[in-house]
């Protein structure tokens, strides 16, 4: 059975579909794609079923990943069969807390995956922000996502 990745922020439309394509690239890159599935949604209702936002799309797309054909999802019971959730802020993981309150899996930070000394533990919201803000959570989303697959390959013995 594959192990199952879910990335979560608020609306599923920038942070979280980042991450998501992210890491299926790199899942995929590491031959791995028939073991870990890789999934995202968002905490709040307000964007379900639009496509992520041009920004983040537009982002990815400089680094040869395509999130053009996600959509967005809301949380819900079904994440209960991940094996690991992973919240962009601390507000996600409040929220997820609270909807999942007997979530078997790992639930944790995604920038605590982070490499040390990076200083940060939340990935800044990019939706009231610029372009670079963008390429900024882009980069954290990426740097996080490499030692995130690190510790899955660990833990499953998957090499
Ligand atoms: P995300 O960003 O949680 O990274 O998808 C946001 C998207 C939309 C809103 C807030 C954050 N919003 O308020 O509509």
């Amino acid at each position: 059975m594959s192990i199952k990745v879910v990335f979560v922020c608020l609306g599923n439309i920038c942070r979280s579909p980042t991450a998501e394509g992210v890491m299926r690239k790199l899942v995929e890159e590491a031959n791995l794609d028939n073991q870990i599935t890789v999934d995202s949604c968002g905490t709040a209702s307000f964007h379900i079923g639009k496509q992520a936002d041009a920004r983040a799309i537009a982002a990815c797309a400089k680094q040869n990943i395509d999130i053009s054909c996600l959509q967005a999802r809301q949380l819900s019971q079904d994440d209960n069969q991940a094996n690991y959730i992973m919240a962009m802020d601390r507000s996600n993981l409040t929220n997820i807390q609270a909807c999942l309150p007997n979530f078997p899996g790992k639930l944790s930070l995604l920038l605590s995956y982070h490499p040390p000394g990076s200083g940060f533990l939340e990935v800044p919201d990019p939706y009231y922000d610029d372009d670079k803000a963008f390429a900024d959570v882009l980069l954290m989303i990426q740097n996080a996502c490499q030692s995130l697959l690190e510790t899955i390959i660990k833990d499953h013995s998957l090499c």
